[in-house]
C-alpha cells in the first residue's frame, strides 16, 4: 500500500518557548524567512504525501500562512516585486492541506487520535510540527522507502548523546539490516543512565491503522498526557515495529538551543548572511569582552 496522507500535530501550548508562544504556534516561528512547518509541508510533498491534517489549537495563523494571500500578491506585483511573489506562491497548492482542531491539548497520542476519520484505514506518516530535517533524500521518504519493504510500522531515529536521552522518546532495538532495527521496547524520557540505547525518536514516524484502536482507550501517562510512545509499546505486541535511523541533521526547535541552532544551521546555506553574521558574532564576543563583569 502506498503512503499517501499524513498528520502534522501542531496543537502543543510550546511551553518552552514563551512568551513567544502565547499568541502564536511553535510551528509557525521563522527560521529566518521560513516558519518551521512550511519545511515539513515542503518535506512531506517532497516524499510523495498528497493529503495533509494539521491538528491544531488556537488561532488561525497556520490556515492563513499556505493561504493565497490576493492583497499582498496584487501588492507585490504593482512594486514589481516579482521574487517576494514567487516566495509568497511558491509552496502553495503542495499537497491538499485539511485541518482539524484539537479542542483538548491531551497529548501528541491523542492529537493523531483526532485524525483517525480523515486517515480512514490506511497506513498512513506523522511528522511532529517543531522537527524538521536538512536530508537527501528527504526524511519522510527514508521512512517510506522502509514502509515499502517491510510493510509494518516504521519509526525515524536518530543516535543522540549519552546525556540527551532523558529529553526523547529512546527506542531499544535489535539491528535488522542497514538503517533498519527490529523494535523491542520504547522508554519515554529515560533518566540518564537507567537504558544502555542511544537511539531516539525524531519525530517521524510511518503508522498502520491499529494505532487508532490503541489510543482510543490509551490511559494518560508522563505528564497526564496521552502518550504516542505508551501506544507504540502496545502496538509492537500486536505486529513488528522497525525502526529507520534517519540520513540527515536533524533540528529539534521546540527549545530555545535547538531554535537557535536550526537558525545558524540554515544560516549557513544563505551565503551572504553567513558571512554577515560571522563578522557580527565577532564582533559581539569583541564587546562581550571589553565589558566588565560586575563581579570585577
Ligand atoms: P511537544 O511535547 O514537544 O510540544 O509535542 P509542546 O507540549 O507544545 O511543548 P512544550 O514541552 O510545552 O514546550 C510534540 C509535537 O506534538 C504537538 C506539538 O505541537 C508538537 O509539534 N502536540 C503536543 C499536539 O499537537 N497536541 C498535544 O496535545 C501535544
Amino acid at each position: 500500500m502506498k503512503i499517501r496522507k499524513a498528520i502534522i500535530p501542531a496543537a502543543g501550548y510550546g511551553t518552552r518557548l514563551l512568551p513567544a508562544t502565547k499568541a502564536m504556534p511553535k510551528e509557525m516561528l521563522p527560521i529566518i524567512d521560513k516558519p518551521t512547518i512550511q519545511f515539513i509541508i515542503e518535506e512531506a510533498a517532497a516524499s510523495g504525501i498528497e493529503e495533509i491534517l494539521i491538528v491544531t489549537g488556537k488561532g488561525k495563523v497556520i490556515e492563513d500562512h499556505f493561504d493565497s494571500a490576493h492583497e499582498l500578491e496584487y501588492f507585490l506585483e504593482q512594486k514589481g516585486k516579482f521574487e517576494e511573489l514567487r516566495k509568497v506562491r511558491e509552496f502553495i497548492g503542495l499537497a491538499d492541506i485539511h485541518y482539524i482542531r484539537q479542542s483538548e491539548r491531551k497529548g501528541l497520542g491523542h492529537a493523531i487520535h483526532v485524525g483517525r476519520k480523515f486517515i480512514g484505514g490506511e497506513p498512513f506518516a506523522v511528522l511532529l510540527g517543531d522537527n524538521f530535517f536538512e536530508a537527501e533524500p528527504p526524511a519522510l521518504r527514508q521512512l517510506i522507502a522502509g514502509f515499502d519493504r517491510f510493510q509494518t510500522s516504521i519509526l525515524g531515529v536518530q543516535t543522540v548523546a549519552e546525556d540527551k536521552v532523558s529529553r526523547y522518546g529512546i527506542v531499544d532495538a535489535k539491528p535488522l539490516i542497514e538503517d533498519f532495527a527490529y523494535v523491542d521496547q520504547l522508554i519515554e524520557k529515560p533518566p540518564i543512565g537507567t537504558i544502555a540505547s542511544r537511539l531516539a525518536m525524531v519525530g517521524r514516524y510511518i503508522l498502520t491503522p491499529s494505532i487508532f484502536d490503541i489510543l482510543e482507550n490509551q490511559p494518560p501517562g508522563v505528564g497526564g498526557e496521552i502518550q504516542l510512545t505508551d501506544a507504540l509499546n502496545r502496538l509492537l505486541t500486536r505486529e513488528a515495529v522497525y525502526t529507520c535511523e534517519i540520513n540527515g541533521r536533524w533540528h529539534d526547535v521546540g527549545d530555545p538551543l535547538g531554535y537557535l541552532k536550526a537558525i545558524l544551521a540554515i544560516t549557513g546555506h544563505c551565503g551572504n548572511l553567513k558571512n554577515d553574521l560571522q563578522e557580527e558574532v565577532n564582533m559581539l564576543l569583541q564587546v562581550d569582552k571589553d565589558i566588565p563583569s560586575s563581579e570585577q
